[in-house]
């Protein structure tokens, strides 16, 4: 293993099934220590990836390396380096849970001496005690989730990869998985890929958003949505004469531009909307601006896109691409 190497450099990865692409080219790196979303709409290529980068799954061309070690000619090493958790992940229904962990952590080569402690720390992390004796098939779904990140986590590796981690967890189990992610910040490099778009911002330094078995998007949530949207918008529920509005806006800062405007309320107010091409806060420099005798400012906030508005543009424009292909190609008539 190397230590110098990205913890996972993905080059040139494509996969077919039959005649079905589930990967066609694929590249990406991501450095030790970082927590990384692994987004796509369904059937875009997220598990079929996660199966490959784990030595699961041989790819048709490209190349996986995992801290250096190259995946297709070291599968076994690669393994020992990450803790993966399967999407639908089958468990052994009659064995108990923490018989299941022991066995699982004898297979990763943790220590006999320190299995034992270990399988306690990890119980506890994924609120798991109370079920340690209990037989896996017994257990609800939410509970064998747990089961499969305790098994993930278990050996400590540097890489962990997650499909899905929180499907079919209740409000308070995503919490303590996104705790427990945040937990191994700076400790492990982590990929998960999720649905759940809020849990992603919240968890991840950086997203990788694919779609048809490509990269789409990557970056922080903040620079996609400098990407994606590139203007800041600000609503502001102001009374005055929306005709003098512009210069005073203006006045502010000269990027600033009116882009709609409400009609009144029975009481004056109308909602405004301004945009900038400006990323940095001007809430409070408009607060000042307008604070003069022409105009009533009742409120005024920032409304930034979603990371789910993200997700929706980057899959939206990858297949607004394909489809302007054929036309852009098909001779003049
Ligand atoms: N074992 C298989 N045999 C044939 N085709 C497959 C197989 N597994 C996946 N596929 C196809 O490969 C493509 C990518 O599937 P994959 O499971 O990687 O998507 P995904 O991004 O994980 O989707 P989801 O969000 O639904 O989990 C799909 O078109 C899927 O039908
Ligand atoms: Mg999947």
């Amino acid at each position: 293993m190397s230590d110098s190497a990205p913890a996972i450099e993905v080059s040139h990865l494509v996969k077919t099934y039959g005649g079905v692409t589930a990967v066609s080219d694929i590249s990406f790196t991501v450095a030790r220590g970082e927590i990384v979303g692994f987004l796509g709409p369904n059937g875009a290529g997220k598990s079929t990836t996660m199966r490959i980068l784990t030595g699961y799954l041989p790819a048709n061309s490209g190349s996986v390396r995992i801290c250096g070690i190259p995946v297709a000619t070291r599968p076994g090493d690669v393994k020992k380096s990450i803790g993966y958790m399967p999407e639908n992940n089958p468990l052994p229904e009659d064995m108990r849970v923490s018989e299941y962990l022991y066995f699982r952590g004898r297979l990763k080569e943790v220590a006999r001496r320190q299995l034992g402690p270990r399988i306690d720390e990890v119980l506890e992390v994924c609120d798991l005690k109370r079920v340690r004796h209990k037989i896996i098939g017994q257990l609800s779904k939410g509970y064998r989730q747990r089961v499969g990140i305790a098994e993930a986590i278990l050996a400590e590796p540097p890489v962990i990869i997650m499909d899905e981690p929180t499907i079919g967890l209740d409000p308070h189990q995503i919490l303590i998985v996104r705790d427990l992610i945040a937990s191994l910040r700076g400790r492990m490099t982590v990929i998960i890929s999720s649905h759940i778009l809020p849990e992603i911002e919240m968890t991840c330094d950086r997203v990788l958003i694919i779609n048809q078995g490509r990269v789409v998007a990557q970056g922080t949530p903040a620079d996609l949505r400098r990407e994606m949207f590139g203007l800041s918008t600000y609503l502001l529920d102001v009374a005055g004469d929306p005709a003098a509005l512009p210069a005073a806006l203006a006045a502010v800062d000269p990027s600033l531009a009116v882009s709609a405007t409400g009609e009144p309320a029975a009481d004056g107010f109308r909602r405004i909307t301004v945009t900038t091409a400006r990323h940095d806060e001007l809430g409070e420099a408009l607060l000042r601006g307008l604070a003069g005798p022409a105009f009533r400012l009742r409120s005024l906030h920032r409304v930034e896109p979603t990371l789910e508005d993200v997700f929706l543009a980057a899959t939206r424009r990858s297949w607004d691409t394909v489809a302007a292909k054929p036309a852009a190609q098909a001779p003049a008539a």
